[in-house]
């Protein structure tokens, strides 16, 4: 969704922009196009990996790349001395970069330790969940955060499985829920693989963190712009949007959000389950 997500987003001359989650730099390099010599983009990501590749790829004078969480933001603009800017873009969820390398342990047939970190300096992984956390606990996850209805199946196989050796690489964990949960078109592991991931990021939280830090810091109209993937964070984003509307903080740009095209989803079938909200501070 990014021509739809640049001109919602209105780049202008000389603005300020950040880009919360840059990874290769794909919609920082359309912002750039439009905010001439004098604007400026921040371009903030938690993936050293992703910011060496964005950094090679954007080498612009205008553009400033820093490692961090969205919770991180204020104080990165702080230290930058930005105190406003006219407006901020979310790309929410995995970048294609950390899907696509098995090492990075996100994908259901990988041989690869059970990783799923976007920031590699954190110490605390998918693999602490499923070989630490309580029956309990990993069935809470899967209900709240994969939306699993065999949330308690699941958690008690692993916790079974557990008793004989750890569960260490992906495709180990695939096989173990497979086994136990027949799914139509979806990967059998698809809900138990996305909570893991929130899990381990804490996607959820960084994303009110980054919509509240937002608020703060946006310049009068200007504008949030944000792309979720799942029903969980675009419910937050949409409640954040309308809460704001309703104490007259932001105006929401359109009430029904964006979704791709029948020719994006053909050509990138990730984009499928996009959504793009968007709202202007008040
Ligand atoms: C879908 S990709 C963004 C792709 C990007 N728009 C582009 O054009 O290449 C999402 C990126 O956001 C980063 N990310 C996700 N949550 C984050 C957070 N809380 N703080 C910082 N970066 C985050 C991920 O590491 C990933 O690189």
């Amino acid at each position: 969704m990014l021509k739809e997500a640049i001109e919602v987003l209105n780049p202008v001359l000389g603005g300020i922009y950040v880009d919360a989650t840059i990874g290769t730099g794909g919609h920082s390099e359309e912002i750039l196009k439009f905010i001439g010599s004098d604007g400026r983009l921040i371009g903030i990501d938690r993936d050293i990996e992703a910011l060496k590749i964005t950094s090679d790829r954007l080498k612009d004078k205008r553009v400033i790349l820093k490692k961090g969480n969205f919770s991180d933001m204020e104080n990165i603009l702080s230290k930058e001395g930005i105190s406003e800017v006219d407006g901020i873009l979310f790309d929410l969820g995995v970048s294609i970069l950390q899907i696509k390398r098995p090492e990075r342990g996100f994908s259901f047939n990988s041989d690869m330790s059970l990783d799923m970190r976007m920031d590699q300096e954190q110490t605390f992984s998918a693999w602490d969940v499923v070989n630490r956390y309580s029956e309990k606990e990993l069935e809470r996850i899967f209900k709240e955060l994969g939306e699993e209805r065999f949330s308690k199946r699941i958690a008690r196989v692993i916790v079974r499985y557990r008793t004989k050796k750890t569960i260490d690489t992906c495709s180990e964990l695939s096989k173990i829920v497979d086994r136990y949960v027949k799914r139509g078109k979806i990967h059998p592991a698809t809900k138990v693989f996305q909570a893991l991931r929130i899990e381990v990021n804490r996607e959820l939280d960084e994303l009110k963190a980054g919509l509240d830090a937002s608020l703060r810091i946006l310049k009068k109209a200007g504008r949030l712009c944000v792309i979720s993937y799942h029903s969980l964070e675009d419910r937050i984003v949409k409640h954040f949007i309308s809460d704001c509307s309703k104490k007259g903080l932001m105006k929401r740009l359109f009430k029904k959000p964006l979704i791709p095209g029948s020719d994006e989803k053909r050509v990138n079938p990730s984009s499928r389950s996009a959504r793009l909200r968007a709202a202007e501070k008040i």
